[in-house]
């Protein structure tokens, strides 16, 4: 089989919050082209930290990490943003505005790159539909539950098409319906080519989807036994 391109590589990397000891000491990883990896681990153990990296949030204290085949403890400053704009991020801190409503939110990373709006209308009508929104388009932030305006986010995540997606516990606040549900929105957009990371406590969720598994626990990820287990 054909190894696809590199999405995220890390060699022997580490992290340390000022002078803490280190939060991750010895991360080393591939994701390629096509890839969907589950992330588990214990509360602590740095999942949502080792996202950031990838995302370019933290920057690793030692070691090496490229991302999309660049080196990203190289790249100029200048470079990142562009970087960054290929990576859809589902984080638990999700900031929307709240003077705009929930369309206007996940058109807005369109609007930003300068699309105009007949090529993105439909794509923001329909990822809204899909996770549920679709009679809520127009309602402002403030009106919206926790697990709704999660949703808006994750549309807003999604709407680029972007090559690689990151999540972090997506489903933390909806009903277990609507977790599966996107759950499988990020298998279809694997299938259509995004790479796809999903961090997540929630293991039935895990075993349904039979993706492989990350472990992180002291500072290290291994794959963990049984492909599609509860890790
Ligand atoms: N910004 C930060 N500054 C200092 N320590 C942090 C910061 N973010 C996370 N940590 C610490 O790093 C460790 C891993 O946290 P985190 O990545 O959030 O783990 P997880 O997502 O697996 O629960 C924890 O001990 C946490 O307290
Ligand atoms: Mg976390």
């Amino acid at each position: 089989m054909n190894a696809g391109k590199e999405i995220v590589r890390f060699e022997k990397a580490g992290l340390a919050y000022e002078e803490a000891p280190e939060t991750l000491s010895d991360i080393s990883m591939t994701l390629r082209e096509g890839e969907f990896r589950f992330l588990t681990g214990p509360s602590g153990a740095g999942k949502t930290s080792l996202l950031k990296m990838i995302y370019l949030a933290h920057k690793p204290t030692r070691g090496r990490f490229f991302l999309f085949g660049e080196d990203a403890m190289e790249a100029p400053r200048e470079a990142l943003p562009a970087l960054r704009r290929r990576i859809g991020v589902v984080f638990q801190e999700f900031r929307l505005l709240d003077h705009f409503t929930a369309y206007e939110n996940v058109a807005l990373p369109m609007k930003v790159a300068g699309v105009n709006q007949n090529q993105y209308r439909e794509d923001v009508s329909e990822l809204l539909n899909w996770v549920g929104l679709g009679d809520r388009m127009d309602a402002k932030p403030a009106t919206l539950s926790g697990g709704e305006k999660q949703r808006v986010a994750l549309a807003r995540a999604l709407v680029s098409k972007p090559d690689l997606i990151l999540a972090d516990e997506p489903t933390g606040n909806v009903d277990p319906a609507m977790g599966e549900r996107i759950m499988k929105l990020f298998v279809e957009l694997n299938k259509l080519g995004a790479a796809v990371i999903v961090a997540t406590h929630d293991l039935h969720l895990v075993q349904s989807i039979g993706k492989p598994v990350l472990r992180i626990a002291n500072g290290k990820v291994t794959r963990s036994a049984g492909a599609g287990g509860a890790g």
